[in-house]
């Protein structure tokens, strides 16, 4: 059986007498899409600050391809292929689009087996690299003529798509995305979606967390369920959906959301 490329390990977070996470456990396996969900306050954040050392776990830990990451430093995460988004809008507004992904590629560059494997001799050819991979990372996320633009003069919807764009541009192995869709229109969330369809494609494994039922629908392999602070049910999305315990968390909430879809 393959090895997860992810392990949370009975993850707990307290805040003074707050339990924002209690003993949450699941795995990802390389090339899943998994969805984590739950109301408002459920502890969603709170876990991916967790597995990506932003926050050190009350108890439990964490595990990136069977190595114990969860004394790891922010920024020893990159280098082994970890990558996340934040909630709210991580961008450079007063650098242009292409500005930002080459600074995101820098994370691929200062990784020695990467570096020993492309053998870029000169600063040079370094940029040369960082530029063709930039443009094609515009590509991707549908940028095309922008990318010489300020990011702070586009809209919120290209502004996220920007950050998709930096946070997949070294090439990451595991990807988590802390509400990708959030302040999207439709047409926005799709190709969002998508893109995250394309790049699992090519290799990528993601772990998100999403209010959009109908996309979470439509791309998770399977999905994580939060409330309270507790995992209450993980399954596929046709599990979920039909899981009692599930729709008694989202009553007076996005219930209508979660059937329809
Ligand atoms: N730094 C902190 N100090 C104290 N309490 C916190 C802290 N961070 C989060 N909490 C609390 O932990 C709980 C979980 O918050 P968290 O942000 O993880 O939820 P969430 O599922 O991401 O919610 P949302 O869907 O609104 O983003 C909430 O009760 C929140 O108030
Ligand atoms: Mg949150």
């Amino acid at each position: 059986m393959t090895e997860p490329i992810l392990q949370v390990e009975h993850l707990t977070k307290r805040f003074g007498g707050v339990t924002a996470v209690e003993d949450v456990s699941f795995e990802v396996f390389p090339g899943e899409i998994v969805a984590v969900i739950g109301p408002n306050g459920a502890g969603k954040t709170t876990l991916f600050n967790m597995i990506t050392c932003f926050t050190p776990p009350t108890e439990g830990r964490v595990k990136l391809s069977g190595e114990n990451i969860t004394n790891k430093k922010i920024f020893e995460l990159a280098p082994l292929g970890m990558m996340r988004t934040f909630q709210n809008l991580e961008v450079f507004g007063s650098m242009t689009a292409i500005e930002n992904l080459m600074t995101g590629i820098s994370v691929q560059l200062k990784n020695r087996v990467f570096a020993a494997g492309f053998r870029l001799k000169s600063a040079r050819e370094e940029e040369q690299y960082a530029y063709e991979k930039a443009m094609e990372l515009i590509e991707l996320t549908g940028l095309q003529g922008l990318e010489h633009t300020l990011v702070e003069q586009m809209s919120y919807g290209q502004q996220k798509k920007v950050e998709f764009a930096q946070t997949i541009i070294s090439n990451p192995r595991l990807v988590l995305l802390d509400e990708p869709m959030a302040g999207l229109n439709e047409v926005e969330t799709e190709a969002m979606a998508d893109t995250i369809l394309q790049m699992r494609d090519r290799g990528m494994t993601f772990l998100f967390v999403e209010h959009k039922m109908a996309t979470i629908m439509r791309i998770a392999d399977r999905i994580v369920v939060l409330d309270f602070g507790k995992k209450i049910a993980e399954g596929t999305p046709a599990e979920i959906q039909k899981n009692e315990d599930v729709i008694r968390a989202y009553i007076g909430g996005d219930l209508d959301d979660v059937k329809s879809s």
